[in-house]
């Protein structure tokens, strides 16, 4: 299909003709309405990063496994261990509540553009333009409160060029109903990940919990009953056939498409390349002592997840912008796009400045880029200095009023209470050799003008060797342990927390940015954002036949198209579905990421797959589509042209890693598991029929397409 993810506020702007050709049957109303209940009613953002869909009347809502991973690893132990095992709640009391999570769900949304930027031309002087946009955002949000009862927030599209309201109601009470054993749900691991073919159940429930009158709560609440949802989407068992339509309702988290060719560079040979260094490291510091320690390994599960994911992302984004030529592309675009501003005077005053103002900023930017990689990757890639630094709120009390008492033990209180799950997960020995080896790689390869003092009291006490200080910071850091810590903290002085080495090198590299760092990327990007404005609407006012939707932003968009294979690469093509039959294919109980649980075995290899059986009698896994998606998607429900859900969208395809920054129509597919192996994970492999019968399964002949 085409690029975009679009704004649903704007279904009817886009083109119903071709949507309808492609098989959709829904009206603009059906899939958009403030008034009466929608499509959008039936999807939430799960926890600012994920997406969910509502299929029950009693809020049951389905998202991806690794969208539940988090909450998975948190209610596991060794001796009950649900992330391993799976699980599925068919009684409320099994219901696992995970506090501090919750969904939001869509009210409304309005394009606020004329209202942001009201009174401002284009000769407003920047920095009173900026303080009157922020000002404004930040009053209509307000005002869409209405005094606490909804989340609001205004965002910018296009670079600053437009601004849209989104309003939502916020649920905090979302319980954990189910996954399957992580073998199903994260079946491939990191070989599969970001690939097609695939064969994993990435799937995962909750419950959506509101008080009496169905009203969100800001916490779990032991009265609380369950949600029920204005909409919620009807489950189809008719599967998937090549052409059919797909929709992709969801909350996308970041696309940069109209990055110019100096970020795209930027990325690719500096930003990129570090990260993947450091993540390197640290995946594999961490996976040597995970695979030496059971209860290690379940400690460390979710955090190596979390970063593994993007370390394959960045590998995979590389090569693609090398092999699609994506900064070449972006030039050429660049140097038709000057060619057609010089050829108008009008144009030439209105955005003449704007890309050689991008340019001058990235070739500054690049001299420091390297520093904001190494603090963010490798000092916070480290846990005792993400410690360090949530001292911080503390450490300003104790400085600036050590009197206040009041202050204090409210600084103490916010900190002690989210001590326990940290270090319920923390291994400090494990750390300790990220530490010195992250540390180490930090103070090799940023430029020594831009190295916090800390490396000067490794070079002069410690002979340079990042090792032994990380021996020294490590014996002597009360930041290593939860009872240290809560000595330190039942009488906290300013004297001790300004000694302590692990609390000290956070400092150091902390001042080191705001007094080193920062000023410099400040200075640099100054113009930038102007110059990011007046380039997106110079492209937009010269491709002026084109519709653009704006880049991702964590707001609610929806993509559609068509069930579709493709031509990975010269005589390689991948077919549209995979069966459970690639399941038996790729089983390999000596490698981990392939190990298919006995019981799953035992019913494939008896083919008992009752009614989610496709045409052809076999059990049909995962399907892809050509739907425009991005992180955020996961867990997005893909809908027929009915309306109904056909799959749970969960990643993309590495022939087109280079999606969020330039979008390639031919190889870009969007990857999804297929309802029909949701429901017989749940039904027949997790014995749990009642949630599946709490569904409403239909059966409405094809999917139209
Ligand atoms: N690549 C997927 C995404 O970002 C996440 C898949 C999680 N699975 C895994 N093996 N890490 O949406």
């Amino acid at each position: 299909a085409d690029e975009g993810m679009w704004l649903p506020l704007f279904v009817k702007r886009l083109n119903q003709a071709d949507m309808q050709k492609k098989g959709l049957k829904l009206t603009a109303e059906e899939i958009y309405d403030v008034n009466n209940a929608s499509l959008k009613d039936a999807v939430v953002q799960l926890g600012g990063f994920c997406t969910g869909e509502f299929v029950s009347k009693q809020g049951l809502l389905l998202t991806n496994h690794h969208c539940g991973y988090d909450a998975l690893q948190t209610h596991s132990t060794p001796q009950n261990n649900i992330l391993q095992n799976g699980f599925f709640a068919t009684t409320p009391q099994e219901e696992k509540t995970n506090p501090g999570l919750f969904v939001d769900i869509l009210v409304r949304m309005e394009d606020v553009t004329g209202k942001v930027l009201e009174g401002i031309t284009p000769g407003t002087p920047e920095q009173e333009r900026v303080a009157a946009v922020q000002k404004r955002q930040r009053e209509l949000a307000d005002a869409a409160k209405e005094n606490g009862q909804y989340v609001a927030y205004v965002r910018d599209m296009f670079g600053g060029n437009e601004y849209y309201l989104f309003v939502y109601q916020r649920f905090g009470d979302v319980r954990l109903v189910g996954a399957p054993p992580e073998a199903v749900g994260k079946f491939g691991g990191d070989t599969d990940n970001w690939m097609w073919p695939r064969h994993t159940g990435d799937f995962s429930m909750f419950r959506v919990y509101a008080d009496k009158n169905n009203k969100p709560t800001a916490q779990p609440q032991a009265d609380n009953v369950p949600y029920v949802p204005k909409k919620h989407l009807p489950v189809s068992l008719q599967g998937v056939s090549e052409g059919d339509f797909a929709m992709v309702f969801g909350f996308p988290g970041r696309t940069q498409r109209f990055l110019p060719a100096a970020g795209l560079q930027m990325t690719l040979d500096q930003t990129n390349p570090a990260r993947i260094k450091l993540r390197d490291t640290r995946l594999k510091l961490w996976k040597e002592d995970m695979d030496q320690d059971a209860a290690l390994r379940l400690k460390y599960a979710s955090k190596y997840a979390g970063i593994a994911n993007y370390w394959k992302y960045y590998i995979g984004q590389n090569e693609g912008m090398k092999r699609l030529k994506t900064v070449q592309a972006k030039q050429a675009e660049e140097n038709s796009l000057m060619q057609w501003i010089g050829q108008d005077q009008t144009r030439a005053q209105q955005y003449g400045e704007a890309l050689n103002t991008i340019n001058q900023a990235y070739a500054g930017m690049r001299q420091y880029n390297l520093s904001t990689q190494y603090i963010q990757e490798a000092a916070f890639g480290t846990e005792i200095v993400t410690l360090a630094a949530r001292m911080m709120p503390l450490y300003t009390t104790l400085k600036n009023s050590p009197a206040d008492k009041a202050a204090i033990s409210k600084a103490v209180a916010d900190l002690k209470e989210p001590l326990t799950d940290y270090f319920k997960d923390y291994s400090a020995p494990t750390d300790k050799k990220v530490f010195a080896a992250l540390m180490g790689l930090y103070m090799q390869d940023v430029p020594k003008d831009q190295q916090p003092d800390v490396f000067q009291t490794v070079q002069k006490q410690y002979g340079g060797s990042m090792q032994k200080y990380a021996d020294y910071v490590f014996a002597n850091s009360f930041l290593t342990s939860e009872a240290k810590v809560n000595a330190f903290l039942a009488n906290p002085t300013l004297a001790k927390l300004e000694a302590d080495p692990g609390f000290k090198t956070y400092q150091s590299v902390y001042t080191n940015y705001v007094q080193n760092i920062l000023p410099k990327l400040q200075g640099m990007q100054a113009g930038l954002g102007r110059a990011n404005r007046l380039y997106v609407a110079a492209l937009r006012e010269k491709n002026s036949q084109k519709v653009y939707s704006p880049d991702a932003n964590s707001t609610i968009r929806l993509s559609y198209g068509t069930v579709r294979p493709y031509e990975g690469r010269d005589a390689v093509s991948y077919d549209y579905k995979t069966t459970a039959q690639g399941i038996l294919e790729k089983e390999d109980p000596t490698n981990p990421e392939f190990v298919v649980p006995k019981k799953e075995l035992e019913l494939l290899k008896m083919k008992d797959y009752g009614r989610f059986a496709d045409k052809q009698g076999n059990l049909p896994v995962a399907f892809i589509t050509d739907n425009d998606i991005t992180g955020g998607n996961s867990g997005s429900p893909v809908i027929n042209g009915r309306g109904e859900l056909i799959g749970i969208a969960f990643d993309g395809n590495w022939e087109a890693m280079t999606g969020d920054l330039a979008y390639d129509p031919e190889l870009k597919r969007c990857i999804n598991v297929d309802i029909r192996y949701v429901l017989w994970c749940i039904e027949k492999l997790g014995g749990a029929k009642s949630l599946v019968d709490e569904m409403t399964i239909v059966n409405n002949g094809p999917n139209p397409g």
